[in-house]
């Protein structure tokens, strides 16, 4: 065994103000509406990418473990551009871990895809530029190229003819100290990936024309809001977005439903919250879980809250954090 280029990189999830959902009809992985996100610390993947000419086929162990077809496949496609624009031609050992639950609708494919990108790409003797790790990223997973960039962060919407899209910075990660509970309400895997349920959405949802044509102009709320750290404008415009694109996926055929019970008490507790003046907003993504942005003064107060919520399992907390980074020395 000849291990000819190696390298750890960190990177974390991302949570979306402004939500995409929907790919562009035309390939590349390019997304349909326009998105803007902010990348948290207190979560991470880490990542290591180990090219090795002994190797028959790529490995990847996820958590310990070897990981099954379907991911591997994922990764296998992403490092083969990197073999591409490189000239390599080795197989990788890929060993990813998280320090929070994956694929449960916590943006895992987001920072995972981020921190391979750039572990790969270090290994792989390429150059390292947040906005080539970020377009490399994102052509695996839209919500990845976010991750390449710390703070708050935007990706446009694909145009006819895109070759790259990166993702863009807005405001760097101290802009806005912001606070984000994650209320966890169910352990394991979603039932229906981001990537099949948005195909659903696209091929059956009467609603998602109008989700697309809408998008935008939320985008441009989310946008102002952050630059203006406005946080009443910042939570109409976050909580609208969710709320839409989730309509346009439960009016699909069959209609998806990502909530559970838990998720709408969640969303209930939010309101009171807000009735009684504490500042709170929900954002919720594919999955069952409930993500509450507040300010740090009210940071006790909105985490005790959603503990007490029924079905809520535990609650994470993060805040505004960093972009993909490699870790040095490779372990
Ligand atoms: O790119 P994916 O497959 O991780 O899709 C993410 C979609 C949402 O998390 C629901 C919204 C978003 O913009 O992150």
């Amino acid at each position: 065994m000849s291990i000819t280029g190696k390298a750890t990189a960190v990177a974390h999830p991302n949570i979306a103000l402004a939500k995409y959902w929907g790919k562009r009809p035309f390939g590349h992985n390019l997304p349909a509406v326009p998105s803007l996100s902010v990348t948290l610390a207190g979560l991470a993947t880490r990542t290591t990418v180990a090219f090795d000419d002994a190797l028959a086929e790529d490995e990847l162990h996820l958590g310990g473990h070897p990981a099954a077809a379907g991911p591997t496949r994922r990764v296998s496609g992403l490092l083969d551009r990197v073999r591409a624009a490189s000239g390599r031609t080795e197989r990788a050992r890929v060993t990813s871990d998280n320090d929070f639950p994956t694929a449960a609708g916590l943006a895992s494919s987001a920072s995972a895809f981020a921190a391979l990108a750039l572990a790969a790409s270090t290994a792989a003797g390429l150059s390292t530029s947040p906005e080539g790790i970020s377009d490399l990223a994102r052509r695996t997973s839209v919500s990845a190229a976010r991750s390449a960039f710390g703070g708050f962060v935007a990706l446009r919407s694909g145009a006819p003819g895109d070759e790259t899209l990166p993702a863009t910075p807005v405001a760097p990660a101290d802009h806005w100290p912001l606070r984000v509970i994650i209320a966890v309400t169910a352990e394991g895997p979603k039932d229906v990936g981001s990537s099949e349920g948005m195909k659903l959405t696209v091929d059956t949802s009467p609603y998602y024309a109008a989700w697309v044509t809408d998008a935008p102009s939320l985008e441009e709320r989310v946008r102002a809001a952050v630059l203006a750290r406005d946080f009443q404008a910042l939570g109409s415009a976050a909580e609208a977005s969710a709320l839409r694109m989730h309509a346009s996926a439960i009016a699909a055929a069959p209609g998806l439903l990502y909530w559970t019970g838990a998720t709408v008490n969640v969303l209930s507790e939010v309101r009171r919250l807000r009735a009684r003046g504490i500042p709170a907003f929900f954002t919720i993504d594919a999955g069952p879980h409930v993500k509450v942005f507040t300010v740090p003064e009210a940071e006790d107060e909105v985490t005790t809250a959603l503990a007490a919520v029924p079905g809520v399992l535990r609650t994470l907390s993060a805040t505004p954090g960093p972009g993909a980074h490699v870790v040095d020395p490779a372990v």
